[in-house]
């Protein structure tokens, strides 16, 4: 357990870099057990104890089914983070992957490898954030063979590091009012907070749905101060879903879209919008631990303002951080990815610790295209893209590209860089420079399992160092043209020696700061240096 003396130099160094401007609150730290067998846990199976080594009085055995959960209920004494203990064991061949949600939100994927044997009990850990109070955890199964066999969750709670809500914040709830005063008990509209905020003001929306109908704009010229973004900001430990069922398929009918610059948008979940989920057209923006799933184009996308902006202020220098895309898909199967910088994106724009799964159409798109030329370049590191072109629901569509990482179209050369990132079990590439015939750096990467080409590159001057493939679903060799040397183990049929490194059931978590933690076979992946 972390002690309360490391936590708080971990404040004081997180101080000293001048990053927090806010006194953290204090961090506490405190663990408990909480087995599967007992009230309040809750079992879609039966409680059983034939298989010796459980502690308590026996574990669950869930039935072997999709979605046949175990749920915990964990308290924590403040906002703040937990890093969660399951004790399990499977005794079948096969992984057996479940959907961790804490309070009804994703929070990653456990694997669950197999133990080998039912008496084989061992733990999976992941870090989620929670709230003060009681929080749901559930660990729902994604596949017909269900659950392993689940002993218990030890969680161990600290405090968070999160700025407190100042005094001079706007609070934004699902039942706030236009006229309200914005405070933490006369909560207003994130529509009226985003027209009442002052540069590098703070808006914080409590957890909870937000049923729009409507798009959510903040308008161009809306902006923060190069010293301090203006954040738009989940309150600590809660969760805000805008939700924009209410819209029809439509390209105007976008979700969230930040048009102003020098934002700072964390922890908010973005579902269902007509068009893109989240629509960012500003520059210098940091959007943070968002979620944008089930929306009708692609999830977050940058691109310019309108038909009319000029190039000079197509958006630029944004930053995407420990944000996860998935289940976005358009009626037509052919446009929606997880990420979009394409067709009208500048300069200096960053993915980093992100995850793209699910989508119909590819986990990143850059395309360009002729009418508008190149886009700026664009670096994507130490991110995850798997399960591209296909739902978690099953559905395909034959019109979806599939791939994982797709990085340019129509023969324009666009120098991007991708780095540290994992392409997995994506239905068509793992990365594709997709007729881009640029100088792309591309290094230390991973990429398996996918249906086609793990890295598909057929023109260009790229340079590849320290990549690595394994296993071509179609047995298809990997292709590159430019510089790649003897540090890169590309497929040609065989599985190099490192790929012993790289088998097993794929997991992923986001670690409390903010950091891409991807599993197989149980082991932490580390890329490049
Ligand atoms: C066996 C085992 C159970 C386990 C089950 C399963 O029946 O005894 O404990 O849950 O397999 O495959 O899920
Ligand atoms: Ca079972």
């Amino acid at each position: 357990m972390r002690s309360k003396e490391s936590l708080s130099l971990l404040a004081c160094a997180a101080l000293a870099t001048g990053a927090v401007v806010a006194l953290p609150t204090a961090a506490s730290a405190a663990s408990a057990r909480y087995e599967a067998e007992s009230a309040p846990a809750t079992c879609d199976g039966s409680v059983d104890a034939d298989h010796t080594g459980y502690t308590g009085t026996g574990f669950c055995n869930g039935r072997n089914a999709v979605g046949a959960a175990v749920q915990f209920t964990v308290s924590a004494g403040q906002d703040g983070t937990a890093t969660l203990a399951f004790r399990f064991a499977n005794g079948a061949a096969s992984a057996r992957p479940a959907e961790v949600t804490v309070n009804g939100a994703a929070a990653g994927i456990a694997s669950f490898e197999s133990t080998g044997t039912w008496t084989g009990w061992t733990t999976k850990t992941l870090t989620v954030p929670v709230r003060s109070g009681a929080n749901t955890v559930r660990l729902s199964p994604t596949t017909a063979a269900g659950l392993p066999n689940v002993d218990r969750l030890d969680a161990e709670t600290t405090g968070t590091t999160t700025p407190p809500p100042s005094a001079t914040a706007l609070y934004v709830a699902p039942n706030g009012t236009d006229g309200a005063a914005g405070t933490l008990s006369a909560p207003t509209t994130l529509t009226s907070a985003i027209s009442r905020v002052a540069p590098g003001g703070t808006i914080y929306l409590r957890g909870g749905t937000y049923a729009y109908a409507q798009t959510v704009t903040v308008p161009a010229g809306n902006n923060g101060t190069a010293s301090t973004r203006t954040r738009l900001s989940a309150y600590p430990g809660e969760r805000p879903v805008l939700d924009f069922s209410a819209m029809t398929e439509a390209p105007a009918n976008r979700g969230l879209v930040l048009n102003g610059s020098y934002w700072h948008v964390h922890g908010i979940t973005v579902q269902r919008a007509g068009d893109n989920g989240i629509y960012v057209g500003g520059s210098n923006n940091v959007v943070e631990r968002t979620v944008t799933r089930f929306n009708r184009d692609t999830g977050l996308q940058l691109g310019r303002i309108a038909s009319t902006t000029p190039r000079e202020q197509w958006p630029s220098h944004n930053l995407v951080l420990s944000a996860e895309s998935h289940d976005n898909a358009d009626s037509d199967g052919e446009d929606a990815d997880g990420f979009a910088a394409k067709l009208t994106v500048g300069p200096g724009n960053v993915f980093r610790h992100t995850v793209a799964h699910h989508n119909i159409d590819d986990g990143w798109d850059l395309y360009t295209k002729p009418d508008t030329g190149p886009i700026g370049a664009v670096t994507i590191e130490d991110s995850l893209a798997y399960g591209n072109g296909t739902l978690s629901d099953g559905t395909v569509n034959a019109n979806g590209d599939r791939n994982g990482y797709k990085l340019g179209g129509e023969d324009i050369p666009v120098d991007h860089v991708v780095r540290r990132s994992i392409a997995h079990g994506n239905g068509k590439h793992g990365f594709t420079y997709n007729s881009n015939p640029g100088s792309m750096k591309v290094s230390d990467n991973l990429s398996v399992d996918n249906a086609q080409r793990n890295y598909s590159w057929d023109a260009g001057t790229s340079v590849f160092r320290g990549n690595t493939s394994c296993r071509s679903g179609s047995g298809s060799n990997d292709k590159t043209v430019g510089d790649a040397d003897a540090t890169n183990q590309f497929w040609s049929g065989t599985n190099g020696s490192r790929c012993a490194a790289y088998t097993g059931a794929l997991g992923w978590s986001f670690a409390t700061d903010g950091r891409l933690v991807v599993t197989l076979g149980g082991r932490e992946v580390r890329l490049g240096a």
